[in-house]
């Protein structure tokens, strides 16, 4: 009788682990890039905001003068990179990009706002929006100048 008991423990913990390591298998490391349609849902998705982008009064005076082709190509490769996709992004970083662009924390808000304007004009599930929006929110520290006096971390 104990030699059952044991042989049904010894099989519900086996269950159990095997439960758990189910449940922890990690999510497939492109699962964002597939949510956003791969590259050409990238591409897409970069074009609808360098419009909306040249369109809002808050952007549009920072864009304008900039190599828009050039800007949009090395986003799709940055957000393919960052979302698990096969690219490598090799553009400049993103501090001196934007050093001397004077880049306020309005400037980074409004960029944001609008990058969500496309995605959801592109059908992206909330989440995944979200997902992405939390890997490039670190990048305001590199991006934002500082005000006047104040050193850049
Ligand atoms: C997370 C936010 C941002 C990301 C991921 C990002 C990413 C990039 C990338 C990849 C480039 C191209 C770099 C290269 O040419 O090698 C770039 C350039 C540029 N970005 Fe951003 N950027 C962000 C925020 C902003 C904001 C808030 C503004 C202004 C409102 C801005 C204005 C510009 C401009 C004007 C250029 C072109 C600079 C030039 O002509 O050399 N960016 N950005």
């Amino acid at each position: 009788m104990k030699k059952i008991a044991t042989c049904l423990a010894f099989t519900a913990f086996g269950l159990l682990s095997a439960g758990a390591s189910f449940a922890q298998t990690p999510a497939p490391k492109d699962q964002l890039y597939k949510a956003f349609g791969e590259k050409p849902g990238l591409v897409a998705l970069m074009d609808d905001f360098m419009v909306r982008l040249l369109d809002d009064p808050r952007t549009g005076p920072h864009f304008k003068p900039a190599n828009q082709q050039r800007v949009k190509e090395q986003l799709v490769e940055q957000l393919c990179a960052l979302s698990g996709g096969p690219c490598v992004y090799k553009g400049a970083d993103m501090k001196s990009s934007h050093a001397n662009l004077e880049i306020r924390k309005s400037d980074f808000h409004a960029l944001v706002e609008v990058l969500q304007e496309s995605m959801d004009a592109k059908g992206i599930p909330f989440r995944k929006q979200n997902e992405m929006l939390a890997l490039l929110a670190p990048m305001n520290r590199d991006i934002i100048t500082p005000p006047e006096g104040a050193a850049r971390p």
